[in-house]
């Protein structure tokens, strides 16, 4: 049985073989409606999602399964006092597979550790989110062709954004990625990551000024400032509003330049740029979707001919 924890779970191999069935998803959806029938997901959510969860259950119900779950920790009985442990144990006996966020780095895992139905991280704390990581290389891959060579710049919230960490650990598997780092002193990437990189000699620059950089972007990975995150609301509030990327910003990068966001935006992006072909970010929940019916699929070893 396999869970899915960190991108680096799957091989590279692995990855190509998901998303080639992402693609077919895309093209054939009309094959897949029965795939999962009688089979059930459990949402397991003890932090706010929208996107996310529903787009889990949008890709089960996609698929012909159903789906269960709490989208709210306070509704649940770890309310009471319950164990992440103790939580699984007892949805493995409801559902066939489980996707599970958490506010605490790790939860997930340990979650996993006693599961007997595979587990999907959907997001834990500061530290993961791979399966916004898939939805991200997937857009990258369908949008691009490729997931090698390109220059990628990564704003805002790199400290506590974790599709930020999780896209990173992913992308450096890849030939020719050259990223540039566009945060705040306060909101740099953390140490770990930034020694990885050095460690496996793969190229990186860390600016505080968006504008001077535009121009040489393939992608422009923008975030929000994670306010949950924070340890007082002071700090949020002068930071907040560091980054707006408008009209004028997008006229400094190349007329292919795409760009990417996890969503959910708050000022980090005008709205006037929704318009611009190059703003990536809406067809990204679209292929949020298809990648997830693909790991459903997978995880539940389930082959449709
Ligand atoms: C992200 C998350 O939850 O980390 N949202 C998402 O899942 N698309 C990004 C965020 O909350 O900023």
């Amino acid at each position: 049985m396999r869970h899915l924890m960190s991108p680096l779970d799957f091989t590279t191999q692995e990855l190509d073989r998901l998303f080639d069935l992402a693609d077919d998803i895309e093209k054939n959806p009309g094959r897949y409606t029965h795939a999962c029938e009688g089979k059930k997901l459990a949402t397991c959510f003890y932090e706010p999602s929208t996107r996310t969860r529903l787009s889990f259950e949008a890709a089960m119900l996609n698929l012909g399964g159903s789906v269960i779950g709490f989208s709210d920790a306070s509704s649940s009985s770890a309310s009471k006092g319950e164990s992440v442990s103790d939580t699984i144990r007892v949805i493995s006996c409801f559902a066939d597979i489980c996707a599970m966020r958490h506010p605490k780095e790790g939860a997930p895992m340990v979650a996993a550790d006693r599961s007997s139905i595979p587990v999907i991280n959907a997001g834990d704390g500061g530290h993961q989110h791979p399966t916004q990581t898939l939805t991200d290389l997937l857009t990258i891959r369908s949008l691009k062709g490729r997931l090698s060579n390109f220059t990628i710049g990564l704003c805002g919230d790199l400290k506590f954004g974790r599709t930020v960490h999780s896209l990173i650990n992913a992308l450096v598997r890849y030939e020719g990625i050259h990223f540039i780092f566009i945060s705040p002193e306060e909101l740099k990437v953390p140490d770990y990551i930034t020694d990885m990189l050095k460690e496996k000699n793969i190229p990186y620059e860390e600016v505080i000024r968006l504008e001077s950089i535009m121009p040489r972007l393939d992608f422009l990975y923008m975030t929000r400032v994670q306010r949950e995150r924070f340890f007082n609301e002071e700090d949020y509030v002068r930071l907040k509003d560091f980054y707006i990327l408008d009209k004028t910003k997008m006229a400094l990068a190349k007329e292919d330049m795409l760009v990417l966001h996890p969503l959910p935006r708050v000022n980090e992006i005008s709205v006037e740029v929704d318009d611009d072909p190059r703003a990536a970010y809406f067809r990204q929940v679209q292929y949020g979707v298809y990648v997830r019916m693909a790991l459903i699929l997978t995880l539940l070893d389930i082959h449709v001919d």
